[in-house]
């Protein structure tokens, strides 16, 4: 066996792990029985799965009083440590309720009623969520898909230590679910020393592609870890794109210098602070590098195209402890014959081929290939496939709504 050796810190130092296992599992499911219960929706489990394995290391669970304060206003927690993103827990009146500071209560799935964890209340806090959008989100737009989610929770959140006791068990691609002591693990086992992160959630097209590659060029390993958790209805589904990704390796990449995972994580569209908390997570999973492309988790016009890449200047190379790899906008061009950028390209626009989200959509809706400079035929066709089952799916309800 070869000897796994770390290549780079967790944020914060430490790996955290909140997984309750044997008897003292046992003894807190006793225990949860007890308490008075949370009721938890998938985005809130996803966040709960993330702490528990340390995906969200440092937290240890939902951010208390001072330190979703700190985030909101500083984007770091309250002892100095960077974190972009408050990670909260938002009961309904009814629930809190029953709940006090110094006491316990059991986060149980809506859907399911899988008791998922038991958390220690350190506070209980009434919060401004105009001030928390306008401060996360750059605006308080209830258009946007992450301020819709936010104005749509209880404005007073509960935070706190979470101990879990069951984890979600995904429906599918099971394989390609690893913990960051995992992936910490494979990336050492494969010697690679540097790795870059690399968020999506969007099939890679060739653009993905050309910054993925540029990126392989420099590192060892690239880790491609998109997003399946909770996305806005028009995104493309996560099982669709990873068919979309996994017919993109087996064509396009080497082997040996790629490893698919998943992030289980929800997305919340927060543009430039996303990035920073993609950042800092992909760090748990052991990257070293992350990709930040245009208009990083940035959704319609609320961001601009490199605002994602700027806001890590608040930050020094060592309090991040990951190395970002910034991006121009890419695009085929015609006249270079190939992937470039406003770096390295001299043409003018009328030689860059640009396809809007929308338009692509549209054609794959209708059954067409986007050009290949666009997209891997090999992608396309899955996409077109996708595309059409979620159309019959959706013929199907309408119908059934109608009868
Ligand atoms: S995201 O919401 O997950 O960021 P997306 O899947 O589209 O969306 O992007 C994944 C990564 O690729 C992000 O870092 C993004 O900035 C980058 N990116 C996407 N398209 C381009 C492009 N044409 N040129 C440069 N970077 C891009």
């Amino acid at each position: 066996m070869s000897v796994i050796t770390e290549t780079i810190q967790p944020h914060g130092g430490t790996l955290i792990s909140r997984l309750a296992e044997g008897a003292e599992r046992e003894q807190l499911l006793q225990t949860a029985l007890t308490l008075p219960q949370i009721k938890v929706n998938a985005w809130v489990i996803s966040d709960i799965d993330l702490i528990a394995i340390g995906g969200f290391s440092p937290l240890t669970g939902f951010l208390n009083e001072v330190d979703y304060k700190s985030v909101v206003e500083h984007m770091r927690l309250q002892d100095g440590t960077v974190w972009s993103i408050p990670i909260t827990l938002s009961p309904t009146a009814g629930e809190l309720a029953q709940l006090q500071v110094g006491g316990q209560a059991a986060l149980v799935g809506e859907k399911d009623n899988v008791v998922y964890a038991i958390i220690d209340i350190q506070s209980i806090y009434n919060v401004d969520q105009h001030h928390e959008a306008i401060k996360v989100f750059k605006t308080d737009d209830v258009a946007h898909p992450g301020v819709q989610k936010l104005f749509a929770r209880n404005a007073t959140y509960v935070g706190g230590s979470i101990q879990v006791l069951n984890r979600p068990q995904p429906d599918q691609f099971q394989e390609y679910y690893f913990d960051p002591a995992q992936t910490r693990a494979i990336f050492a086992e494969k010697g690679w020393k540097s790795v870059v992160g690399f968020q999506t959630r969007n099939p890679v097209h060739r653009a993905h592609e050309y910054i993925q590659k540029c990126a392989m060029e420099i590192v060892d390993g690239l880790f491609l870890n998109p997003l399946v958790g909770e996305t806005k209805s028009d995104d493309i589904s996560a099982e669709v794109r990873m068919k979309s990704y996994l017919a993109l390796l087996a064509n396009y990449y080497p082997e040996n210098r790629v490893f698919l995972g998943v992030f289980p994580a929800a997305m919340r569209y927060a543009g430039p602070r996303e990035a920073i908390f993609h950042a800092l997570v992909r760090k748990n999973y052991g990257c070293t590098h992350f990709i930040v492309g245009r208009d990083h988790a940035g959704v319609g016009d609320y961001y601009g195209t490199y605002e994602a890449q700027e806001i890590f200047r608040n930050f020094t190379a060592t309090e991040l402890g990951i190395t970002p790899l910034y991006f121009e906008h890419s695009f085929f061009c015609t006249k270079c014959g190939n992937m470039a950028s406003s770096k390295t390209c001299p043409h003018d626009a009328s030689a860059h081929m640009h396809l809007s989200g929308t338009k692509v959509r549209a054609m794959l809706r209708d059954g067409m290939c986007p050009p290949p400079e666009f997209s891997r035929p090999e992608v396309a066709k899955i996409l077109i496939e996708g595309m059409q089952e979620q159309s019959k799916l959706e013929e199907e309800t309408m119908k059934h709504q109608i009868i």
